[in-house]
């Protein structure tokens, strides 16, 4: 990602470079080779660059063209398809956000989960702070598979009545993961964003699914299952900055449950200063109502205690490309930054 404010143009074009060169190959052909056709299209390029900084990343271009029907197609294609639907690309991407949520980061969370609930001796109430669509809120009720390489075990719901097929989250395993028996039970749930999504509402649900990679037609499908199992009891999700809303959301949960603050992806979008301060409000929950802490982040926006960055005893190149689970501040495991791998410290 080139730095803010760099000269108009040079920093786009390397941007979406580095985006076809090193995010997109292998998880995406399509995006791959959009993205670096746009880097040598100073044309486009250049209309791109009227768009405010944060607004010009290539993930969220790519999700408004295919938003508005863009299909997968060589390059031509594509930039046909842009010069016809520039202004409506342009709208797409001045109102809307990366806001991609990942039901997948339920498997890396769910050991973790019911480790808390099974210590507390008590069920959860859960706040997820970035919440997106709030899916990641329902880890009581999808299906998990998880593989060490010998063996698979499965967990799911108890299927009831006419409720929909829950999506079943894949993941690897490695190291000494404290698989559940079964699910922990979650008596409360509700979630903070600037922007909530509405499972409900057919423009939100058609903007999650466009910021699907074209390929991964998996990850549409879970997402869809998800949504399915949403709307049957949609989560609570409050408007706003996690730092201004979560005291008074944190105040709502029942007290008689186990609170368990958590995020996946979010903290790279705060600030250092915002940083800080949810880690002061963190300590300020532990302390006054025992709420848990799990954070589940990029390499880059690690948060331990002292505000640093990095953990530093862990070996950089283990973290890279990879996300890493803090309990309380206290790293427990390495995970696949869509939930696919769960590595336990
Ligand atoms: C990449 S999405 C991740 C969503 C979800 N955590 C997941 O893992 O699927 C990041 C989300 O954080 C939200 N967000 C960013 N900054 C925020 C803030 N200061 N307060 C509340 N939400 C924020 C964005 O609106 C977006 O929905």
């Amino acid at each position: 990602m080139p730095a803010a404010g760099s000269a108009a143009g040079s920093g786009t074009a390397e941007w979406y470079r580095h985006f076809g060169t090193v995010d997109a190959p292998g998880s995406s052909p399509c995006y791959a080779d959009w993205s670096l056709h746009v880097a040598d299209d100073p044309g486009l390029i250049a209309r791109i660059d009227e768009w405010p900084y944060n607004k010009r990343q290539p993930l969220l271009m790519l999700a408004a063209a295919r938003f508005l029907g863009a299909q997968v197609s060589p390059y031509p294609e594509f930039r046909t398809f842009l010069d016809e639907h520039w202004d409506a690309v342009s709208r797409t991407v001045l109102s809307r956000a990366t806001q991609t949520n990942e039901v997948g980061r339920c498997a890396t969370l769910l050991p973790s989960l019911a480790a808390i609930a099974a210590a507390e001796g008590r069920p959860l109430a859960l706040i997820e702070v970035g919440a997106s669509a709030g899916l990641a809120l329902f880890p009581d009720r999808y299906s998990y598979e998880y593989d060490d390489g010998s063996s698979v075990a499965r967990l799911g719901p108890v299927p009831f009545g006419e409720l929909p097929e829950p999506p079943v989250l894949r993941c690897r395993t490695a190291g000494p993961v404290p698989l559940p028996d079964s699910l922990p039970e979650v008596v409360w749930r509700a979630g903070i964003d600037l922007n909530p999504l509405d499972v409900r509402n057919p423009d939100d649900v058609a903007w999650l699914e466009a910021l699907i990679w074209p390929e991964q037609e998996f990850r549409r499908e879970r997402l869809r299952r998800a949504i399915a199992v949403a709307r049957e009891d949609p989560p609570l999700l409050v408007a706003g900055d996690l730092n201004e809303q979560l005291p008074a959301l944190a105040g709502q949960a029942p007290a008689d449950a186990a609170l368990v603050v958590f995020h996946s992806a979010v903290m790279g979008y705060l600030s250092a200063d915002g940083r800080a301060r949810f880690r002061t409000a963190m300590q300020a929950l532990a302390q006054d109502r025992g709420c848990h802490w799990l954070s589940n982040e990029g390499e880059t926006v690690i948060i331990q205690q002292d505000g640093s960055a990095v953990v530093p005893e862990m070996d950089p190149s283990r973290l890279r490309g990879n996300f890493l689970l803090l309990h309380n501040g206290g790293p427990v495991a390495i995970t696949g930054p869509h939930g696919q791998s769960l590595d336990w410290l």
